[in-house]
């Protein structure tokens, strides 16, 4: 698959990744804009958003919920698991769009969380912040302050946590391959990772089964799996 690509990848030295939501697909968790996708099923307006929350916190925690069990009781998928291998042979950086924490699962060390963490729970008044795998006895869930918790999520309209953003800027911006797998571009500003990557002169690679706004522009864009494509990349770079 990667036939035209393998002498970059094996001269790489630094390889960035922007994953989304694909990327989990094969580990059991739901796209959002794909066939099944959950934003065809529910309107992210009422559930994704800060406005959302606060007007029917019970209603955004019991999705919430709901998400989290499915999340917690997947497993990291062969895709993860390549991304984890690689970082053995070459310097490797994940940035994701995903909450669902399968990247660190599978044993990826430098991630960045661009819309945070379904794991993570803060408080909505105080400076309470923790990762927190149980479920809870009461929905919506209350800090010891008083105040309601909050997933720590990025919900539409707000802004990236800043060092998260900057620091994948910065590896996007000095990578010599970028791989963008799972993702269909459709949400900014993570969605120009790749046109900093690529004004660097980055080999540019696609892994998606299919076609996206920026596939025409990339070196390669494979419409396969993420899950049947990735471990191939192992293999040529190990050769
Ligand atoms: N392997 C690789 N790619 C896949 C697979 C797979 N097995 N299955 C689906 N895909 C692709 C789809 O073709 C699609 O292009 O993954 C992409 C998923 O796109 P989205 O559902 O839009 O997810 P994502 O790009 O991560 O969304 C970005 O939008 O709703 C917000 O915050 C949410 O982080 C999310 C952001």
């Amino acid at each position: 698959m990667f036939e035209q690509v393998s002498d970059k990848l094996r001269k790489s030295e630094k390889i960035v990744f922007v994953t989304g939501a694909g990327i989990s697909q094969e580990s059991g968790i739901p796209t959002f804009r794909g066939k099944d996708g959950l934003w065809r099923k529910y309107d992210a307006m009422q559930l994704a958003t800060i406005d959302a929350f606060y007007s029917n916190p019970k209603l955004v925690w019991e999705w919430y919920e709901e998400r989290r069990r499915n999340i917690l009781s997947a497993k990291p998928n062969p895709g993860h698991v390549a991304i984890s291998e690689l970082q053995k042979h070459k310097e490797v950086h994940v940035l994701t769009q995903n909450i669902d924490g399968l990247h660190q699962r599978a044993g990826s060390k430098s991630v960045y969380e661009l819309h945070g963490s379904i794991i993570t729970i803060k408080c909505t008044a105080c400076s309470f912040k923790d990762k927190i795998e149980s479920s809870f006895s009461e929905i919506p869930p209350t800090c010891k302050c008083g105040s309601i918790l909050r997933p720590d999520v990025v919900w539409f309209g707000e802004a990236l946590p800043q060092d998260v953003w900057q620091g994948a800027i910065q590896q996007a911006s000095t990578c010599d391959t970028m791989i963008v797998v799972g993702t269909s571009l459709a949400v900014s500003p993570a969605n120009l990772l790749p046109v900093y990557a690529k004004q660097n002169g980055a080999t540019m690679i696609e892994v998606n089964p299919e076609q996206t706004m920026m596939s025409e522009t990339m070196d390669l864009s494979l419409r396969v799996s993420s899950a049947k494509a990735l471990p191939e990349i192992i293999d040529i770079v190990t050769k």
